[in-house]
């Protein structure tokens, strides 16, 4: 199949080169010049594990084009995956202040008017065209906004030689290409008539089947455009939702003498049939991401408009603050004048992302009550000093890595993912979620004689 694949950034790069690499051709434009000049020079710009080979494997089959129309005049079906974001001091990296904002939706309505311009200079040609819009909007945005907006600037109706489906994906960073070739379920908004039928006749629902039927065999679920919207959003809120409990239960646990969070979460997560999955189940940093957070912030708009009774995502967005802020009193309590370090600055591990990061949360909350950290990530080079003398290292992203760190005699590390087993002899080893001594938090083969336990953190203050 021609497909073209309009914006080729973390998202858009890896899943054109999937699509390339099951043997369709590849139209890819992005209008930063320099990012396609290095695609051409076999530079892969997204950081994701094994990208650079999958790429390598294909290349003959992915075509870079100087515009828009080029892209799509040898194409038929067109991927639209540009950013649709919020401000960088609302994408989950500084704390919430409050107020729930919609996205910014010019990029994608700008880019939907020049793909639709471009397809109906190209309507006589005999192709029909399908735009798969990709890009996270809120329930709504594609109906009132992006839909009209691609209508008037095609010049024909839906229907009339193109279509339009709203295709989010559900995408971890690091894992595009498998997530994508491997997802639970392909989520497809279709266009409706104001009388609610199928704006379409079915096309662009059977269109996407086909090109779907080419990378996998998971379900397809059609569904309008805004209900397409609301599944996207609220998959992601829910996530935030899930970690946001199981730090409740290690905040529950730090603070509790005779319980460990692990414990608790691990036997929740035997009950799998009403507790749904095992994942997102255990205590640690915050949700993160250059879309979670992002997401729920829009989300409480979207329920502030609509005057929902409760905004449930208005307290996922002050939840995770409050954690966080909590961790940095946990820093705070025992730093007793010693330099601070956080262990990870990327939102997870795996990935050199920091939108979003609680990491960066962190750090920033530590900025604005005067303590500064240095920031460590082993894929991301601040290139900052590390201390020489006895400092808190604070585990703040779950990399492999750090297990392996060598901390020194005089060094706290805390640790809210309790991934770090044994430290040397006079290092202090704090595992959060872990409240009592009457439960050693270091298990397994440790010897007592070059390793200290693990140990509670003291009772501190209520975080405010
Ligand atoms: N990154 C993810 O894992 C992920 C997952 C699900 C959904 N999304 C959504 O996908 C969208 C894109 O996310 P991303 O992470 O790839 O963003 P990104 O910033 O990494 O990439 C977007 C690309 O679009 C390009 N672009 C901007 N305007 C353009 C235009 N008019 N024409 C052509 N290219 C243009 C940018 O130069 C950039 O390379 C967002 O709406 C995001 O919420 C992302």
């Amino acid at each position: 199949m021609k497909i073209a694949f309009i914006g080729i950034g973390k998202l858009g790069f890896p899943c054109a080169v999937a699509l390339a690499m099951k043997g369709h051709d590849v139209y890819c434009y992005d209008n930063d010049s320099r990012l396609i000049e290095g695609y051409e020079r076999g530079e892969v710009t997204p950081f994701e594990p094994g990208l650079p080979e999958q790429y390598n494997s294909c290349r003959s089959r992915m075509h870079f084009c100087g515009s828009i129309d080029d892209a799509i005049a040898s194409s038929d079906h067109i991927f639209v995956a540009v950013p649709t974001p919020h401000a960088p001091m609302h994408d989950g990296s500084f704390p919430y202040d409050g107020v729930g904002r919609n996205f910014d939706n010019s990029i994608i309505r700008d880019c939907l008017v020049e793909v639709g311009r471009a397809i109906g200079k190209h309507a006589k040609d005999g192709r029909f065209r399908t735009i798969l819009v990709i890009s996270t909007t809120t329930p709504g945005t594609m109906v009132d906004d992006l839909g009209p907006a691609t209508v008037k600037a095609v010049g024909l109706p839906i229907g009339s030689g193109w279509t339009m489906v709203y295709n989010p994906f559900f995408i971890g960073q690091s894992t595009v290409v498998q997530d994508f070739l491997n997802p639970e379920f392909v989520l497809l908004g279709v266009p409706q008539n104001e009388d609610g039928k199928v704006a379409d006749g079915g096309r662009g629902e059977a269109i996407a089947r086909d090109l779907y039927g080419t990378l996998h065999s998971q379900p397809i679920c059609p569904m309008t455009w805004t209900e397409a919207e609301c599944v996207k959003l609220c998959y992601n809120t829910y996530l935030g939702l899930k970690v946001l409990f199981a730090n409740s239960v290690m905040e529950l646990c730090h603070r509790m003498p005779g319980a460990n969070c692990d414990v608790v979460n691990a036997t929740l997560k035997l009950a799998k049939d009403r507790l749904v999955s095992t994942k997102y189940m255990d205590g640690g940093m915050a949700d993160g991401g250059p879309c979670h957070g992002r997401d729920q912030m829009a989300m409480s708009y979207v329920a502030q408009k609509l005057g929902l009774s409760f905004n449930i995502f208005d307290a996922i967005n002050h939840g995770r603050d409050a954690q966080t802020s909590w961790l940095a009193d946990l820093i705070a309590e025992h730093r007793r004048n010693r330099p601070v370090v956080l262990l990870g600055m990327a939102f997870k591990q795996g990935t050199n992302q920091t939108q979003g990061s609680p990491a960066m949360l962190l750090a920033n909350i530590l900025t604005q009550r005067g303590i500064e950290p240095t920031l460590h990530d082993p894929v991301i080079k601040p290139y900052t000093e590390m201390p020489t003398e006895p400092a808190v290292y604070f585990i703040s992203t779950r990399w492999p890595e750090y297990r392996g760190f060598k901390f020194k005699k005089g060094d706290t590390v805390i640790d809210p993912w309790r991934m770090i087993r044994q430290v040397p002899s006079g290092v202090e080893l704090i595992h959060v979620g872990v409240g009592s001594p009457t439960r050693p938090a270091t298990v397994g083969k440790i010897d007592p004689a070059v390793a200290t336990e693990a140990k509670p953190a003291k009772r501190i203050r209520a975080a405010s």
